[in-house]
């Protein structure tokens, strides 16, 4: 269903998205300490488990500590951002980029996470990255944690599970917004705070077999410890740097019932209340009744932080974000589920096509979700992730022919342009993964999302050069006409 007031508002930040673990690289450089990421390792694909490195266990920790040098780390290199910066944000200036989000490493910053003061070399990299990006007018939109907590903390404290690493973690933010204030209006407490409970290691940096308690309550726990140190987080903005904007973020998870037998709706309804109950605590402050009835039904006790209550109240945020990659279908009996790539279980959906990595394709699903959220939240929202990972070729003319790309995301960019014509506030878009990165499912670079190629493997062989794809022409033309060349298109 076209929607003929689709538009873009004026101002709207267009943009690409990336994660220092993914992306930066020089893991050791200007004293650096290193983060749990950057001791995932990848692992061949003949020998791929599909669980990997989704779920990494103590033991799998332990053993790729004991083999760093013969062991293959692509968090370690990313993209080579640390040297290559400059060169970078010179490519995304040339798009037209408005924002540029990209998350800081808490480790580059602290090393082990304990420290009071941080480390100088890296305090300095941030500020020229910002420099940067201002030379070429681009705003950039700072993620404080994408999954990336100092390894001293998983290692000693078993991550966010212990409530010191709220301490450590606010005492770095605090650091963030005293510093880094007057170079940066946008900022993202967490990357997909929700992703704790699909990824412990990933997203919590914790290993629920050393916890005391079950692997569940160990989770939500570790989950209530983020909540409390985002709030904390945002009532530092406010005190102490009110001009900033600051959201909190969410993979987004639009679910459709299976058939329209009551038992299939309530069973997606639920599984909406349960994929939103994070942004429901960050944008209203209070834990929504569904989600302690479900602690009660599963017997999670969790050990509420002193004045809770108070905190997350206090600690709401500016705008709600979203990463938004594919929908799931819900059945009543949840046997009927499949792995739809990593990350999830559930139904296929017969009217969608996948991407090579078996992730549903589905724009009009993201109209759908940013209306359920104008009604359920009554924020801006920004989409900060979105994009197709696919098997890029380098032609002989060095470039990439990345149409299934341009196609892929017109069709998001149209929806996005629809949503605001249903009268959605959306505050802007930006792609994931613009220069290729290390994919974060698969710890590979074959898994490409960027308008720009990076010449690397995913054993790290290559020069690292950059080539502009395809992609990169239509984008910027999609930019310098504030998306109306897509939505002329239709
Ligand atoms: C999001 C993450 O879940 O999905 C990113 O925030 C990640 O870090 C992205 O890279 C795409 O997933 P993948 O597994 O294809 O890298």
């Amino acid at each position: 269903m076209s929607n003929d007031q689709a538009r873009f508002p004026e101002g709207f930040l267009w943009g690409g998205a990336t994660s220092a673990s993914q992306y930066e690289g020089g893991w050791d450089a200007g004293g650096r300490g290193p983060s749990h990421m950057d001791y995932i390792r990848r692992v061949p694909k003949s020998d791929l488990d599909r669980t990997y490195p989704i779920n990494v266990t103590w033991d799998m920790f332990q053993d790729a500590k004991a083999h760093e040098e013969e062991y293959n780390f692509p968090f370690r290199r990313g993209a080579d951002f640390y040297h290559r910066y400059k060169e970078d944000i010179a490519l995304l200036g040339e798009m037209g980029y408005k924002t540029f989000r990209m998350s800081i490493s808490w480790s580059r910053l602290f090393p082990t996470g304990l420290e009071k003061e941080p480390c100088a070399d890296g305090v300095r990299f941030y500020h020229d990255v910002f420099a940067e990006c201002h030379k070429y007018g681009i705003e950039p939109l700072v993620t404080m944690i994408h999954y990336d907590i100092p390894v001293y903390l998983t290692e000693h404290l078993n991550g966010w599970e212990d409530p010191k690493t709220v301490e450590y973690f606010v005492n770095y933010t605090k650091f963030l917004i005293d510093e880094y204030k007057d170079e940066v209006t946008y900022w993202i407490t967490f990357n997909e705070i929700n992703m704790i409970m699909n990824s412990s290691y990933l997203g919590g940096g914790l290993f629920t077999e050393r916890s005391g308690r079950p692997a569940e309550t160990c989770i939500h726990q570790a989950l209530h410890h983020q909540l409390i140190a985002s709030a904390l987080t945002v009532k530092y903005f406010r005190e102490n740097a009110p001009h900033c904007l600051v959201g909190n973020m969410i993979a987004r998870l639009q679910n459709y019932p299976y058939t329209c037998n009551p038992d299939d709706v309530l069973a997606t309804q639920q599984q909406n209340q349960f994929n939103f109950f994070p942004t429901d605590i960050q944008a209203k402050g209070s834990y929504p009744s569904s989600i302690l009835n479900y602690y009660r039904k599963k017997g999670i006790e969790i050990e509420w932080y002193p004045e809770a209550q108070n905190i997350l109240a206090e600690g709401t945020v500016d705008f709600v974000s979203i990463s938004y990659y594919h929908t799931a279908v819900i059945s009543a009996e949840p046997d009927k589920a499949e792995p739809i790539g990593a990350f999830i279980r559930a139904l296929k959906n017969p009217n969608l096509t996948t991407t090579p990595w078996g992730w549903n394709i589905d724009p009009v699903g993201l109209r759908i979700t940013l209306n359920d959220m104008r009604d359920r939240y009554g924020l801006p929202i920004f989409i900060v992730e979105n994009g197709l990972g696919a098997h890029d070729q380098l032609t002989a003319d060095a470039t990439v022919d990345d149409d299934y790309r341009i196609d892929y995301t017109a069709a998001h960019i149209r929806a996005i342009g629809e949503a605001s014509g249903d009268g959605v506030e959306v505050m802007g878009y930006t792609s994931w993964g613009c220069i290729d990165l290390v994919s974060c499912g698969d710890a590979q670079m074959t898994k490409r999302y960027g308008y720009v190629y990076v010449d690397a493997d995913d054993d790290g062989n290559g020069t690292y050069d950059r080539y502009r794809k395809a992609s990169f022409d239509w984008y910027k033309n999609v930019i310098a006409t504030n998306g109306a060349s897509v939505l002329e298109e239709e």
